[in-house]
């Protein structure tokens, strides 16, 4: 078995994890934005794993799957790879998991198909974002899926805080089930979410609270991912505004859209936590473990 990928500690990590050789991805872009990704080694009779993850920042999914997508075709079609497991710690376009409005995509099916077709007989990811289906497997015809917590690379990291009777909030209504996540990997049944409404056509968002007495308790508001930070920073700022003493951000996907840690900080968060799925300077925890032991399992 052979780690592809760029060399990066992400990937040297893995590879140490998983005991195999990486051979290293280049990821050339050419100045009007097409990608050329080329295989540093060769590939011929194994079985690969394939690991590359998304940049922090607004316009690069699109870029990103192009990578993933032309590596896995070179791999099966050209470099005589016999399996492929692909690596995709965050998977974009997830939260496309429904037609909301007449005419739009179901990207994240569409996504799928597009995936298996390239090449992948697996796909491992990290807290994908899917609400209205059953599962990360229904994306795929054949394909193995395996959908990893990223909340326990979280809470281990959150454990290290001496934090003052800590509890865990989540800014909406579906974040309770990432809320009830951290809160079981973090050993506390202190938990809860707030409401909140966002406008489909302007994307403006409305956050309504819970009156949960938070003076002079330290509060952890979690979600999967954070892109604008709107939804975040409006929780923190209410969390502040009903007293929490020390608030951290916590969550797995760094998205992170232009502004956002300033709207985070902004709204008074002290400490902001997030993992590795996404390349991102400022991940504190770190998903490799979980993506390893899913390899071994796949
Ligand atoms: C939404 O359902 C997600 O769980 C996040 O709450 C959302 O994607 C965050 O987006 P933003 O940072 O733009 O408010």
């Amino acid at each position: 078995m052979l780690l592809v990928g760029p060399n990066d500690d992400f990937n040297i990590r893995l590879a140490k994890n998983l005991d195999v050789e990486l051979v290293a991805l280049d990821r050339r872009v050419f100045p009007d934005g097409e990608v050329c990704p080329r295989v540093l080694g060769d590939t011929r009779d194994e079985d690969v794993v394939l690991s590359i993850r998304m940049e922090a920042g607004s316009g690069s999914p699109n870029r990103y799957l192009m990578e993933v997508l032309f590596t896995l075709r070179n791999l099966k079609e050209h470099m005589g790879a016999k399996s492929i497991i692909l690596v995709m710690p965050y998977f974009p376009y997830a939260r496309q998991d429904a037609i909301f409005r007449a005419g739009e995509p179901l990207s994240s099916k569409y996504l799928g198909g597009l995936l298996e077709a390239a090449g992948a007989d697996a796909v491992i990811s990290v807290t994908v974002h899917l609400h209205r289906i059953g599962g990360f497997s229904e994306l795929f015809e054949g394909a193995k899926a395996v959908n990893v917590s990223g909340f326990e690379a979280l809470a281990d990291k959150i454990k290290e805080l001496p934090l003052r009777d800590p509890f865990i909030l989540g800014p909406d209504t579906e974040s309770i089930h990432w809320a009830r996540e951290l809160a079981h990997y973090y050993g506390t049944e202190e938990f809860d979410a707030f409401k909140k409404e966002r406008d489909v056509a302007t994307g403006e968002i409305k956050t309504h609270v819970k009156e949960i007495d938070l003076s002079g308790r330290d509060v952890i508001v979690v979600d999967d991912m954070v892109s604008t930070g709107g939804t975040m920073a409006n929780a923190v700022k209410e969390v502040k505004r009903m007293g929490a003493r020390i608030v951290v951000s916590a969550f797995v996907h760094p998205v992170l859209a232009p502004k956002a840690v300033d709207r985070i900080l902004g709204a008074g968060a002290d400490i902001i936590i997030a993992t590795d799925t996404i390349e991102w300077s400022g991940s504190k925890a770190s998903v490799v473990g979980s993506i390893a032991e899913a390899v071994q399992g796949v």
